[in-house]
């Protein structure tokens, strides 16, 4: 079976051919104002209050989006066309607990996504839990019959059949079956790999797209893997057995950043789960408490444009915070999960975060339910423990 969607105008970052002019200008970080107190979601950066919840969606909206991509993440190609075809299909998966589909999804002559969904057995469609994974899809359940991964693998990965399972730990994925969820996930790699030393993403989807008119824009890792889940929506709304009005998107950590960038550019996604995403993800920079810029953009250079590294030790610079990340998922549910024990993650940060979004959800829409923070014992894991609260998260909603 084949589909070829067409083109939809809905990109994971800003569209290409809307330019910083739109919203600009934008000053280099050292000559920004220090700024104290995190900005008001409902305020425009002229300092004129949101109107309402048109002039939310039509102009706030978009100048958070540029900012986050203009200092933060950088800026992603439109979405291309894409091409997805069903690899297999196997009722019986995890002991006879789900139905696994294999699908291929190619888009320009960028190597394909290896998509993996589970779906409960029957017709459907069901709600889907989509999300990245860092080892290989045969890494995140025992099922025998999951294909193993060909891209790069990061070193304490293995894609062989060593591998398999590997992961399944962090995936209560016949937990989600049995509340009635499709759990699709991919392995990060195929988008971008996790490398370090590949600062100029040369090993990414990156080179296979047009470089953004502004090239210190250049989209990073993260946002290329946002953008990669937003081609895993294109291709789960070609499946009759997922509703593609309900597709959660989730991440822990790195690729809980990636969650809330992909949940905060693609209105498709209808809920985003991030778990333990500290800075650059669910917790305020402007906290100074657990991860610093500088210590993430020291580590990790690849995954946001070179530009935030300039924000190291000068947070109050920042036109922005995270909270305005979040309060571009409104006003749809969101769900931020954080451990006790987990201080690199800086769940106070992302607590603040959460709270001062939470006004634009009744602003949107006063029937929509604000979004909300949890926080468990414990370290930076994914335990069925917060599977459990996000299932029952996303069947309340
Ligand atoms: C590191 C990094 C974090 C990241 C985490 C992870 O700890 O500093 O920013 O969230 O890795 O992805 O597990």
């Amino acid at each position: 079976m084949r589909f070829v969607l067409p083109v939809v105008l809905i990109a994971c970052g800003p569209r290409v051919d809307d330019t910083a002019a739109a919203f600009g200008p934008y000053p280099e970080p050292s000559a920004l104002p220090e700024v104290v107190d995190p900005q008001d979601p409902l305020t425009h950066a002229d300092g004129q209050p949101v109107a309402g919840p048109l002039d939310w969606h039509g102009a706030r909206a978009p100048e958070l989006r540029q900012l986050f991509a203009h200092y933060v993440y950088g800026v992603s190609p439109a979405p291309p066309p894409v091409a997805v075809s069903v690899v297999s299909e196997r009722q019986g998966a995890l002991d006879g607990a789900a139905t696994a589909t294999e699908l291929s999804i190619g888009y320009g002559d960028a190597p394909p996504i290896a998509l993996l969904v589970f779906t409960p057995p029957g017709a459907g469609p069901f709600p889907v839990f989509l999300g990245l994974n860092k080892c290989g899809n045969h890494a995140v359940s025992d099922d025998p019959g999951v294909s193993l991964p060909t891209a790069w693998n990061e070193p304490d990965c293995d894609s062989s059949e060593a591998g398999r399972a590997s992961r399944a730990d962090y995936w209560s994925i016949r937990d989600a079956i049995a509340a009635g969820f499709a759990v699709a996930t991919f392995h990060q790699s195929d988008v971008d790999p996790d490398d370090r030393a590949d600062v100029a993403h040369a090993d990414g989807v990156q080179p296979h797209f047009p470089p953004p008119p502004d090239p210190s824009s250049g989209w990073a890792t993260i946002a290329a893997w946002s953008w990669g889940l937003s081609r895993a929506v294109d291709a789960l709304a070609t499946l009759p057995t997922v509703d593609a009005s309900r597709i959660v998107v989730f991440g822990h950590s790195r690729r809980g950043k990636a969650a809330l960038w992909a949940g905060a550019c693609d209105p498709r996604i209808a809920m985003v789960w991030a778990h333990q995403s500290g800075t650059a993800g669910a917790a305020l920079s402007r906290s100074f408490e657990g991860e610093s810029i500088g210590a993430l953009t020291t580590l990790f250079p690849h995954w946001l444009l070179p530009r935030f590294a300039e924000f190291a030790g000068e947070e109050l610079r920042l036109p922005l915070d995270q909270h305005l990340l979040l309060a571009l998922i409104a006003p749809r549910p969101l769900l931020v999960t954080d451990g006790a024990d987990d201080a690199w993650a800086d769940p106070a940060g992302a607590e603040q975060a959460v709270g001062l979004a939470a006004p634009v959800w009744p602003f949107l829409d006063p029937s929509a339910a604000p979004p909300e923070w949890r926080l468990r014992p414990g370290d930076h894991e994914v335990l069925p423990e917060d599977w459990a609260t996000a299932l029952a998260f996303a069947s309340s909603r």
